[in-house]
């Protein structure tokens, strides 16, 4: 949610500014600017020196409006800068509230990304001291404050700032009396420092960097940087000097890029095999016994302090997508490690007051690892006593550090607004994690262990078969694109699955799309269903297979159309459905892996030729750091 970059070094910054931005816009894509100490040789139009040497461009909407503006001003140079491109919170998207903000005295320019919670008390005051507000945002008071505070010392000043701020910020100042100089600080938003040669950076995440470098310092929560060209010093919250460590990044350049394909989206649903072998291979062992036979394995090196047999309940909490995972992963869990398992909107949990103690085990899921309310639920739960095992895909992010336990997903950058491989791996490790603590608890057979380890190592080349549905899937999105709204039913598995096709559906093509649990539609939404609703029923689970094929009837006596997605080797779904999709077959715990990829290229193709942005769609942020 908002994203922020600055760079320092000889060569100009404007373009590496709004090449980073570019990739951070992801997060945010209201409207974007930058601010540049320009060269000192930069004078006002009447020839007299310029009141500030800070200079400043901004657009309203995206960073290519951005872009155009800064083709057209030449003489927009210098080698010191910062740059944000905006999801709206406090004031709508607009020149004015677009950051970079400047101090009333034109001396310091601020970008951030984050909620500054008493930013109103800190106006009031402000105000009584005849500073005037130019912007309805909370930033503005972070520069104005900043520029009240300053006696001649910067980092002083921005302390004394920082130490004023409540809620989350990730922040860069610049300030036109110290050339080359960018100032960051961050609390519980992101920000990294990228380490270059004769020029340094920062930015909200890796993306950003990349083409520039992957060696990252991680600013840490309290922290504050002074980076130069030449140097990163980063200080404590009492402004000791400390010894960070370089981290180097195994991202390449290709993962931040289309690679030819149209959107990151199409892109990252073909990556899929890739990333589910990228997370499952490392963690299964495979040993040879003296028999010959082999025997298979889960191997988590990351969590070998865990203790499965000390809980007697998990409960599962994570935000949209990884939400969905999690209700998958509360169907394996409990049926492989017989123990009782919630899963809860990380947003309600927060508030709740659940019940909760030392015997509980608390799975988070974020592929970002920076979602406020994900951030918040697993704060409270700890705070209740409990171990919090993280699922994370972003290396060093807030809820990798703060959890107790962390899997990474090994899904390499998302970009696209809409998970796809980020939910995928998501579901992989759970359905890993629930094998491996089966095996911990001795609730599982050696049979069923191996079998679903097997199950588990297929799943990539099911992944594969899976995508090879594109075109019949790209043909049933033609049928059905104007639908204005749809239906996703399904049992068990199946229904976890409708929950992450309906949402993949409605975020990028705007259709009005609901998913309900097969058995529930009869009690009112039934109502909503007449002749040419598209029903989409999903039907891999087998063991309530009968059971769903009955909901198809019902709706389709109202006269609804239905599109299933069924296993391969189904040949009754043929005489009830309109159409059909026919996955690969694989293990009921693990359908979901498989079955949400036609949805994933069906919400698409759907989104695509209504003419949707289908990258950023309209009014969502990927990193959502907002409550
Ligand atoms: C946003 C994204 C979703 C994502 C959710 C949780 O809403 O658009 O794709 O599932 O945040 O994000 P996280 O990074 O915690 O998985």
């Amino acid at each position: 949610m908002c994203g922020i970059t600055g760079y320092t070094g000889i060569n100009q910054a404007g373009p590496i500014l709004l090449e980073g931005l570019r990739r951070l816009e992801y997060r945010g894509y209201d409207s974007a600017g930058i601010a540049i100490q320009s060269e000192k040789s930069a004078e006002t139009e009447n020839g007299s020196a310029p009141a500030s040497s800070i200079k400043m461009l901004k657009a309203t909407g995206k960073v290519s409006h951005l872009v155009e503006k800064f083709e057209a001003e030449p003489d927009f140079k210098g080698v010191c800068g910062i740059g944000h491109t905006r999801w709206a919170t406090h004031g709508i998207p607009s020149d004015t509230n677009a950051h970079p903000h400047l101090s009333a005295d034109g001396k310091f320019a601020v970008v951030h990304n984050g909620i500054i919670e008493n930013f109103a008390e800190i106006r009031a005051e402000l105000q009584k001291y005849g500073i005037e507000f130019k912007s309805e945002t909370d930033t503005e008071v972070i520069v104005q404050l900043l520029a009240y505070n300053y006696k001649g010392n910067f980092k002083k000043a921005l302390m004394k700032t920082i130490a004023r701020l409540t809620g989350s910020y990730a922040i860069g100042v610049i300030s036109d009396e110290y050339p080359g100089t960018i100032f960051a600080a961050k609390q519980a938003s992101p920000l990294i420092i990228g380490v270059g040669i004769g020029e340094n950076y920062f930015a909200s995440d890796i993306t950003a960097l990349v083409s520039n470098t992957k060696n990252v310092i991680d600013l840490d929560d309290g922290e504050v940087a002074e980076i130069t060209p030449d140097e990163v010093k980063v200080f404590d919250h009492t402004g000791k000097e400390i010894d960070k460590e370089i981290r180097h990044i195994n991202w390449d350049i290709a993962s931040a890029e289309k690679s030819g394909y149209e959107h990151f989206m199409m892109k990252e649903i073909m990556e899929q095999p890739q990333a589910l072998k990228a997370t499952i291979e490392p963690r299964i062992k495979c040993e040879t016994l003296n028999c010959g036979d082999t025997d298979l394995s889960i191997v988590f090196d990351e969590i070998k302090g865990l203790d499965m047999k000390k809980f007697n309940r998990v409960h599962i909490t994570a935000c949209g997508s990884a939400y969905h995972a999690g209700c998958v992963g509360r169907s394996i869990i409990e049926s492989l490690c017989k123990i009782q398992v919630e899963a809860e909107v990380a947003s309600e949990l927060r508030y709740r007051d659940p019940v909760m103690d030392d015997k509980t085990l608390v799975i988070v899921i974020s592929q970002s690892g920076e979602t406020a309310d994900t951030i918040a639920a697993m704060k409270e739960c700890k705070y209740k006593g409990a171990t919090v095992l993280a699922i994370v895909n972003v290396v060093g992010s807030s809820i990798a550090k703060l959890a107790d336990h962390c899997i990474y997903t090994w899904a390499g950058p998302e970009i696209a607004v809409a998970t796809t491989k980020g939910y995928t791996t998501q579901v992989a490790v759970l359905a890993m994690f629930a094998v491996w603590a089966a095996g911990e608890l001795k609730t599982i057979s050696h049979g069923a262990y191996t079998s679903l380890i097997l199950d588990i190592m297929h799943l990539p080349e099911r992944a594969q078969r899976a995508l090879d549905l594109n075109t019949k899937v790209k043909k049933m999105a033609d049928k059905y694109y104007d639908n204005q709204s749809l239906f996703f039913i399904g049992r068990n598995m199946d229904y976890a699955v409708a929950l992450e096709g309906s949402l993949k559906l409605k975020e990028i093509s705007y259709l009005h799309s609901e998913a309900y649990a097969a058995g529930e539609l009869k009690h009112g939404t039934i109502a909503l269903i007449e002749p040419g609703r598209l029903v989409v029923a999903l039907c891999c689970y087998e063991k309530l297979f009968e059971k769903t094929v009955s909901n198809i009837q019902q709706v389709k006596a109202r006269g609804a159309e239905v599109l299933a997605v069924a296993h391969e080797g189904n040949r009754s779904i043929f005489q009830e459905a309109d159409d059909v999709l026919l996955v690969p077959q694989t293990d009921a715990l693990l359908v979901p892996v498989i079955e949400i990829i036609p949805l994933q290229l069906f919400a698409y193709y759907v989104a695509k030729k209504n003419g949707c942005d289908i990258d950023k769609p309209k009014n969502l942020a990927k990193s959502v750091t907002v409550e």
